[in-house]
């Protein structure tokens, strides 16, 4: 192995998730594939080797990659491997196509305005606590059908649950996965006494080879849609906050309708991409170019790496909403690919249209607070002023 093949950082270092962009150049300069020792996975950060692994889902395995001991019910599609999770993926494809997707619009809206509402006259507000966060959540809360008092505990135990994956994850949080597994049971249960039209109820209605889901595969169901529909969505929007407070130019070619907001939506995707890189084992030995890795060897797919390479993207480090990335690999690619990637482009359009038209002023007031995470790129607390206006 080459000295230049192997680079320790460490991905829950809070310094590296301030700003872990520098480290990511080095590694794509570094190799095809870089050894990271200490933590025990090979760092994959040019968009041509995260591409290709993520078009070869049985060689670069999902299912291996999850730790052990992690409570982890059956169904959730992010950890099983090709051909059960296409045909599981089958199941929940039609609950968001892009027309059925489509027809929520009206709905996030006013969920949107009305957040706004609540703090426009104050002239300040906490824009991840008071819209980034809640707005997916009840977004999701009410496709799945779950009671709108409960949304604040499950977006508390999906936070928690999302500062504890990936490498060297801080550990895993099986207390509040397990609260979320129980949870997700009863409320399952109610569903089936009482069916209504919404995702729960059309899960429990699914068919899977000649027979219904089983009560773990619906909960691995849930929870996965409770999360990825969470945190994903959250963080999209309050990283491009942040980004349209420190580039104010950009934000005015946005307020001036010079760049359609769809469009600066993928360019949020690719300059800081919510989901930093995906974990994945190799079921075989693969080669990287001169690297030869072995079979059973971790390796972290960097997608945010990858969207910033410059064999890609000319000029990568430049932030610009008329950028269209359209290559980007924020939602992933290939068979894993984000399933809520419509509804996600739907709530940050419908997000950043209200907002621009609102508080089109705001400022960062205060010091925003990061999530802790080595996967989710993505904020805690973001501290704003605007010009009151209702
Ligand atoms: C900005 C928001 C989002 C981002 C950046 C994002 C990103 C991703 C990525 C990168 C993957 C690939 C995972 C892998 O290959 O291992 C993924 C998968 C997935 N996402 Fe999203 N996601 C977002 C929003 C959503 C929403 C709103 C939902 C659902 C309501 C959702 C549901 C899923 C599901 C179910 C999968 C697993 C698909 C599979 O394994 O076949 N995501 N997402």
């Amino acid at each position: 192995m080459s000295a230049e093949t192997r680079i320790d950082f460490d991905p829950n270092a809070p310094d590296f998730q301030e700003d872990p962009y520098p480290t990511y150049q080095k590694l794509r300069e570094a190799g095809p594939a870089v050894r990271n020792e200490a933590q025990g996975f090979w760092a994959i950060a040019r968009y041509a080797e995260v591409k290709d692994a993520l078009l070869q889902p049985a060689r670069f395995s999902s299912e291996r990659s999850f730790g052990e001991g992690r409570v982890a019910p059956k169904g959730i599609l992010v950890i099983m491997d090709p051909p059960l999770h296409d045909e599981m993926r089958g199941l929940v494809n039609r609950a968001f196509t892009p027309r059925r997707v489509a027809a929520l619009e009206p709905r996030i809206r006013s969920i949107a305005s009305g957040l706004i509402d609540a703090f426009c006259e104050t002239g300040r507000c906490d824009l991840w606590r008071d819209f980034s966060a809640p707005l997916p959540t009840i977004v999701i809360a009410e496709l799945l059908g779950v009671p709108p008092e409960d949304r604040e505990m499950f977006k508390e135990k999906s936070t928690q649950i999302a500062s504890t994956v990936g490498p060297g994850g801080a550990g895993n949080n099986n207390t509040a996965a397990l609260e979320l597994v129980v949870y997700l049971g009863k409320a399952f249960d109610a569903k089936r006494r009482s069916p209504g039209d919404d995702l729960m109820s059309a899960l429990l209605a699914a068919e899977f080879d000649g027979r219904n889901l089983t009560q773990e595969e619906l909960v691995g169901f849930g929870l996965l849609l409770l999360i990825a529909g969470n945190e994903t969505t959250t963080n999209l929007i309050s990283n491009a906050a942040l980004l349209l407070d420190r580039f104010p130019e950009q934000r005015a070619r946005l307020v001036r309708k010079e760049v359609s907001i769809p469009d600066a939506v993928e360019e949020f995707l690719r300059y800081d991409t919510p989901v930093q890189g995906l974990d994945r084992t190799l079921a075989e030995d693969v080669r990287f170019g001169d690297v030869q890795v072995p079979k059973g060897d971790r390796v972290f797919l960097m997608l945010a790496a990858a969207n910033r390479d410059p064999e890609v993207f000319p000029e990568p480090e430049r932030f610009d909403v008329g950028r269209r990335p359209s290559q980007h690999l924020g939602f992933g690619f290939g068979a894993h690919f984000c399933l809520g990637a419509s509804l996600a482009r739907l709530e940050a359009r419908v997000a950043w249209e209200e907002l621009l038209r609102r508080i089109p002023d705001y400022r960062v007031s205060g010091v925003p607070r990061r999530l802790p995470s080595s996967v989710f790129r993505g904020l805690l607390s973001l501290p704003v002023t605007f010009t009151a206006s209702c």
